[in-house]
């Protein structure tokens, strides 16, 4: 191959390589302008892909050590008081995002859980707050902060026998704590955390499309209940969502048709 030849041959291949490169980058990026700058794969949210059964994809978290044989603490039995007001409590009821350092007591909290989730009558099995077709699905997580004569710690209440049995140690409440990422549960004694099963009443329904539903109903009367016994005995808190569900069910350890839906805090006002 003569010089010259090879110096026009050299030449086209490295103008062919700029236009090359040059058509790539402007393929690269025009694509978002088409598709509304947009990825067009539909990204499944979790709640849908427990609905559909599908496998969720879990953040990476640090492990937590479910306490698999907690101690089970029985509550005080609750202590009705027939002074207090509903309508007191229903003019007064205010979301309150700070608290004294005052420790809840444990008849106190005793009360709250009753009036959250407590049995009514032994015989039906009736609940303070009311339920879908009799399947109770929700499931309360305490966080303790500062109760007294109760180890901090997360424990699950039982209705049944209106006990609380410890499920996770300070490390895991910690872990929890910061899941839910809100100044207010720092300072909050207590925090409790609304889960509901989602295949609780899945099979008795027509559509499943209900099911998120219901389970938001359920712990909406949950949690009214909970402020408002929390009003009548001088306490308050706040409810709250804006927290990653998601972070939260991987520290509760909550898998498959269970998941973490609301939360409400409870203590003393700081500015009484
Ligand atoms: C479903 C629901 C979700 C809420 N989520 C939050 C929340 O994430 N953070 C927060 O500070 N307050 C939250 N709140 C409390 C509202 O901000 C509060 O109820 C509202 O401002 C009215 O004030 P009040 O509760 O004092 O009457 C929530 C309330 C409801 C009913």
């Amino acid at each position: 191959m003569d010089n010259g030849f090879r110096d026009i041959f050299c030449r086209e291949t490295a103008i062919a390589g700029i236009i090359l490169i040059v058509l790539i980058a402007a393929i690269l990026f025009a694509a978002p302008l088409f598709t509304g700058g947009k990825s067009t794969e539909r990204v499944t949210p979790p709640s849908e892909r427990v609905m559909q059964g599908l496998p969720v994809r879990q953040p990476v978290h640090p492990p937590v050590t479910v306490l698999t044989n907690g101690p089970v603490v029985t509550l005080p039995a609750p202590d009705h008081q027939t002074n207090s007001s509903l309508d007191y409590a229903l003019e007064h009821r205010g979301s309150t995002r700070a608290y004294m350092n005052d420790s809840i007591s444990l008849s106190n909290l005793s009360l709250i859980l009753w009036s959250a989730q407590g049995i009514t009558d032994p015989v039906s099995g009736k609940r303070t707050a009311p339920t879908t077709m009799h399947s109770y699905p929700l499931t309360l997580y305490v966080a303790v902060s500062n109760v007294s004569e109760l180890n901090p710690g997360v424990y699950i209440y039982i209705p049944k026998t209106h006990a609380l049995s410890q499920y996770l140690n300070t490390t895991g409440r910690d872990q929890i704590l910061s899941a839910l990422g809100r100044r207010q549960v720092m300072s909050a004694p207590v925090t409790i955390i609304v889960s509901g099963n989602f295949n609780a009443f899945k099979e008795r329904m027509s559509s499943t499309d209900d099911v998120p539903r219901y389970i938001s109903l359920e712990a909406g009367h949950v949690v009214q209940n909970i402020l408002l016994m929390e009003t009548s005995r001088g306490m308050a808190g706040v409810p709250f969502t804006d927290f990653n569900a998601t972070a939260v069910d991987v520290q509760l350890s909550l898998n498959g048709n269970n998941h973490v839906v609301y939360a409400v805090t409870a203590g003393y006002p700081a500015d009484l």
